[in-house]
């Protein structure tokens, strides 16, 4: 079995599994289910090295109003298919073990910039996907989370999305985090908030302040950053999504829609993302020792 502490990383620093809830295993490898893919996702998933999968995979969930408009239907009916999508790739990456999987699923700049009747409808949309998907969460031991300011949403979200966290919190395997009315920056000044009001009450001066210090305070505090994301509808952009965390996470762009994202198509990006070097700002496998006397008399010819 391949289990990897996060304090054993060396990207997060010494007493850095103080801030997880638990241990994470470098991959759930007691709740790998591969029989439960299809038969197209085996043969991706066998291409697969298994000690090399990520632990944390953030998505930004882009398309579903241009999957509507390419079949003349309403945009809501972009986002029902997209809500869909959400239910089969959590499927898919409960049965390879992923850890954490990380959903854009509401931006504070949809909340404020989307017409009414398209943000009442998303939150309607939460509440039923909540309700009608709660027994596949606990068929696949899925674990229910959230980040953003949450406490913004409507009264009766906010109680169903309790509901679903706590109904699931016994859940060991994927955990489904719903970034929903969140925005990268102002988790940020939330966690500047946080951080300097401890600071406060501990009599620290800010030249105390640590990379550390900031990622407790930040609403992943919890879980690893994420070594990939991928985006759909073929975007260059981050959205202001989990800005501070994918300082070093592997980005994977794909034209498709997100309605029509499914779970073939998670572990096509992590595929690539297997072929990926990660280098964290050091440098490749193959650059080779720096030859330092070979390089001044190579300066010194030219
Ligand atoms: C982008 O589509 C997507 C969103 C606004 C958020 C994602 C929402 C869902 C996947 C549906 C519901 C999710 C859950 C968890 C129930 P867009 O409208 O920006 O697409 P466009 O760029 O083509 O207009």
């Amino acid at each position: 079995m391949l289990w990897r502490l996060i304090s054993d990383d060396p990207r997060r620093g010494p007493g850095s599994s103080k801030n997880n809830e638990e241990a994470s295993p470098l991959y759930l490898s007691d709740t790998l289910r591969i029989q439960e893919l299809t038969a197209e996702e085996r043969a991706i998933y066998a291409t697969l090295k298994p000690e090399c999968l990520p632990q944390h995979v953030a998505i930004i969930m882009d398309g579903n109003g241009r999957w509507a408009g390419h079949r003349s239907l309403k945009r809501f009916l972009g986002h029902q298919q997209g809500a869909k999508s959400v239910q089969l790739v959590t499927e898919t990456a409960s049965r390879i073990g992923l850890p954490w999987l990380t959903l854009y699923a509401f931006s504070l700049e949809n909340n404020l910039r989307r017409p009414r009747a398209e943000v009442n409808f998303l939150m309607r949309l939460l509440k039923t996907y909540l309700e009608s998907n709660l027994q596949r969460m606990m068929d696949n031991n899925v674990r229910m989370r959230y980040i953003g300011r949450t406490h913004e949403l409507p009264p009766e979200v906010q109680d169903k999305m309790r509901w679903a966290e706590e109904a699931t919190a016994r859940n060991t395997g994927t955990t489904l985090t719903l970034a929903l009315n969140y925005g990268g920056r102002s988790e940020l000044v939330d966690a500047f908030r946080s951080l300097a009001a401890e600071l406060k009450l501990k009599h620290m001066s800010p030249g105390s302040i640590t990379e550390e210090d900031i990622h407790r305070h930040l609403y992943t505090a919890h879980m690893p950053d994420p070594d990939l994301l991928i985006r759909t509808s073929g975007e260059m952009r981050l959205s202001n999504y989990l800005l501070w965390q994918i300082a070093y996470t592997e980005i994977f762009v794909t034209e498709r829609l997100w309605p029509d994202f499914r779970g073939i198509h998670l572990l096509e990006a992590i595929a690539d993302f297997q072929r990926r070097e990660r280098r964290y700002g050091g440098l490749g496998e193959d650059s080779g020792d720096v030859d330092e006397e070979a390089e001044r008399v190579k300066i010194a010819a030219s």
